[in-house]
């Protein structure tokens, strides 16, 4: 399907901010945005690379009433060569078509996601920040936008797609953040929707993070829904704990987002001289391997989060201390390995990045 430009006029172009200290994570949007149309009986249809603009939505939108919403992370970087090179977007196209499925959302062929983000970030170059730390995060989304209080899966969707120059998620960026093990809600439960990239996992997983935050943490880790002994995912990240030179993360059991950067770890980590293992870690085990010293390290994995050690993990009324609060060897090693294969800076031999 071709891609229709439709121009920018010049006096709708932003001004770009040019302390790249400030950018923050997701707060500025770029100029244009990529828009796809899915009708019943006619498919996808009338793409465009158009001016960004808010949308003229009916109230009745389904999307408003029942979430019928998922959207994915990636991110653009712009290499010392001047070359744009993009991360992985094919597990991207995959996993969104994989949430899409969960929620009853037709699927984007991949070809399409992938050559419109393309397109887009192509003319949105400029937008593209360079100091470290920074990157252009691109944000597909597929919406329900049919004007019907009834529930069912819409007949009319808009796949989108706008992009950000961003610094770190974390305002602190590389260091190490404190984690509370929540031990009252629970994000996901078997058979539910904790897998798919679903706005809605998000939404109900606000009132814990607030009130982690009014106790000074960063994040909560979330535990298995059934139990609460498991411990499963960060919301934002995957997480790993470094047990000396072996590494290991929870499996993907159904509630967990299988992360794109969590799978980078998982095989970068072997050619780095890292032993990895999914296995089930369950909390009290997991809190008496940091108290004997046996986990020397944690950290969580995430488009948007990197790679973010964490200072401090607190269950109940304990809070242990992982290397003794800093950045750790292993975290370190894995960030600087895996941004260098991002920005340029190390040879990819996987194959992950995708010049633009
Ligand atoms: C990402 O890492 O891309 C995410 O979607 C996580 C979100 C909390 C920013």
């Amino acid at each position: 399907m071709d891609i229709k430009i439709v121009p920018l006029p010049a006096e709708k172009m932003k001004k770009k901010i040019t302390d790249e200290s400030q950018l923050g994570f997701g707060k500025i949007l770029t100029d244009r945005m990529l828009m796809v149309e899915w009708k019943a009986g006619q498919g996808w249809c009338d793409a465009r690379i158009q001016p960004y603009a808010p949308f003229v939505l009916d109230p009745a939108s389904l999307v408003f009433h029942y979430a019928q919403e998922i959207f994915e992370g990636l991110k653009a970087y712009k290499w010392a060569d001047g070359r744009v090179a993009m991360f992985r977007p094919e597990m991207n196209a995959r996993r969104f078509n994989q949430s899409g499925d969960r929620l009853c959302m037709p699927p984007i062929p991949e070809e399409l996601f992938l050559k419109g983000i393309e397109q887009l970030v192509a003319l949105e170059r400029e937008w593209i920040p360079t100091s470290p730390e920074t990157s252009l995060y691109i944000r597909p989304t597929m919406i329900a936008v049919d004007p019907v209080l009834g529930i069912k899966p819409a007949d009319h969707y808009y796949f989108y797609v706008i992009l950000s120059p961003v610094g770190p998620y974390y305002a602190a960026g590389f260091n190490p953040v404190n984690i509370m093990v929540e031990d009252h809600y629970v994000r996901a439960v078997p058979g539910g929707t904790g897998e798919a990239k679903t706005g809605g996992n998000y939404a109900s997983s606000l009132k814990a993070g607030l009130e982690a935050k009014k106790k000074g943490y960063d994040q909560v880790l979330w535990l298995d829904g059934r139990q609460q002994r498991y411990i499963e995912e960060v919301g934002a990240m995957n997480m790993f704990f470094a047990y000396g030179k072996k590494i290991v993360t929870a499996p993907l059991n159904g509630s967990i987002l299988s992360g794109v950067t969590r799978d980078s770890v998982l095989k970068l980590a072997p050619t780095l001289g890292y032993e990895v293992e999914e296995r089930p870690l369950e909390i009290n085990d997991l809190m008496a391997d940091i108290r004997s010293g046996k986990i020397t390290e944690a950290f969580g994995s995430g488009t948007a989060a990197v790679i973010t050690p964490v200072g401090k993990l607190c269950y109940k009324e304990e809070c242990l201390q992982l290397s003794a609060g800093k950045v750790g060897e292993v975290t370190q090693h894995l960030y600087d390995s895996l941004t260098g294969i991002q920005t340029g800076r190390i040879a990819d031999t996987f194959g992950w990045v995708r010049f633009v």
